[in-house]
């Protein structure tokens, strides 16, 4: 008979909430005040005067750049845009209905053949390999949708920013400014938010001092989930599902009584409104507005209505970018991929963090397993 451990040694902490697993700059979330800053500034001003490229360097440097090294960036970035031949062969053998993020994981973890600095984790080589990770992702999640639908890959645009060159490389015809815009900010809002799953998970395969292409390729793969950055495709579905304002209410009234989660409410850390939230609740309207279709907005104003009244709870980044991202003509499957587009710019300020102090990052598990059987012989065994 097994017998059950003696548990008094260890104590855990379901999900590890609550638990300070590393010293950061990068990021901080204050849960109860509803407040998001990325190295000391507040996502509201970043999200009002800042860009992408900015809060890349932002992140990675500790500070703001100047306009020299700002523009030193985005040459940098606007260099390695481009993806080495062969990897775009390997996306045209994936399968077709291959799903967006898993032919990102894939062809990011390819990628590491064609860099000859990969496994050089010096600060110098490992932000060289960040500059080309970030610029790469875009055309990864493009060219991935573009192979998929039998169209060729679009060459970026070095002229363009990471989110109008996104856009551009998505559709072949450059974005109008207004939208580029808004998905400069949705990069913006989704840039990091401290030590949630994806970027723990990086920072324990960097903590091994496996290379940067590992760490993120594992990042990508923690993101997919449902429950992290696979969120917001679930969003537009479910939206899809109610289909008319007038069934939010019993829709939501009925998954809630099947106890199922409604996707893109609550949050691990946030007690109140997620702040990116509060940003991408705007764009979803001004998206619906210039597209002459308020319906998705609409109706994700009731559901969030609902939600509040039912279960104290609020939106999180993933619900309003649902809508945002369709009434820009975004297929709902590239939501998580446009994810990681912005995360990247975490990930890796994150790992660079790690390689610059590192520790193995090996907790304890608390064994709740039997002790002390007896082997028995397979022969012997009923
Ligand atoms: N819909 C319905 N109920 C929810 C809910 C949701 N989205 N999120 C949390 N709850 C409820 C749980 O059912 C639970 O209720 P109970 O105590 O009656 O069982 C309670 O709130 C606590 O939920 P729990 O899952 O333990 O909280 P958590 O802090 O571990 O969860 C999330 C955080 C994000 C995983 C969770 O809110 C969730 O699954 N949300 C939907 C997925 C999502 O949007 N993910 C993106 C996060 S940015």
């Amino acid at each position: 008979m097994a017998e059950k451990a003696n548990s008094t040694t260890a104590s855990t902490t379901a999900g590890l909430r609550g638990v300070t697993a590393a010293s950061s700059t990068i990021s901080d979330v204050n849960g109860e005040k509803g407040e998001l800053i990325y190295q000391g500034y507040n996502i509201h001003d970043l999200a009002q005067h800042s860009t992408f490229e900015e809060v890349i360097f932002l992140l990675w440097n500790k500070r703001l750049p100047t306009a020299v090294e700002l523009d030193q960036l985005k040459r940098d970035l606007s260099q390695c845009y481009a993806l080495p031949s062969e990897v775009i062969e390997l996306m045209q053998r994936f399968p077709r209905e291959a799903d967006p993020i898993d032919v990102l994981r894939t062809s990011v973890s390819a990628l590491e053949f064609y860099d000859p600095y990969a496994r050089d984790l010096s600060r110098e080589a490992a932000v060289r390999t960040a500059i080309r990770l970030t610029a790469q992702f875009p055309t990864l999640v493009t060219a991935a949708d573009r192979i998929r639908r039998g169209l060729d890959p679009i060459t970026p645009d070095p002229k363009l920013n990471i989110a109008a060159n996104f856009l551009f490389m998505l559709r072949g015809e450059r974005p109008l400014a207004e939208e580029a815009h808004v998905f400069d900010v949705a990069l913006i809002l989704h840039a990091d938010h401290e030590l949630n799953a994806s970027t723990f998970t990086a920072r324990v395969v960097a903590g091994t001092l496996a290379d940067l292409y590992g760490a993120i390729t594992a990042a990508i793969a923690a993101l997919s989930g449902p429950l992290h950055g696979g969120a917001n495709t679930n969003v537009m579905r479910m939206l899809l599902e109610i289909g008319e304002l007038e069934n939010a209410e019993s829709y939501i009234s009925r998954a809630l009584s099947e106890k199922r989660k409604i996707m893109g409410f609550g949050h691990a850390v946030y007690r109140t409104e997620d702040p990116r939230a509060t940003h991408l609740r705007g764009f979803s309207r001004s998206m619906g507005e210039r597209g002459g279709d308020t319906k998705w907005h609409e109706m994700s104003l009731k559901v969030a209505e609902i939600m509040r009244r039912e279960k104290g709870l609020y939106p999180n980044v993933d619900f309003f970018s649902a809508s945002t991202y369709y009434m820009m003509g975004i297929p709902l499957d590239l939501y998580t991929p446009i994810f990681a587009v912005s995360r990247i710019s975490g990930w890796t300020a994150h790992v660079l963090e790690q390689y610059a102090d590192n520790k193995l990052i090996r907790p304890r598990a608390e064994y709740v397993g039997a002790r002390d059987l007896r082997y028995v012989p397979i022969s012997e065994r009923t």
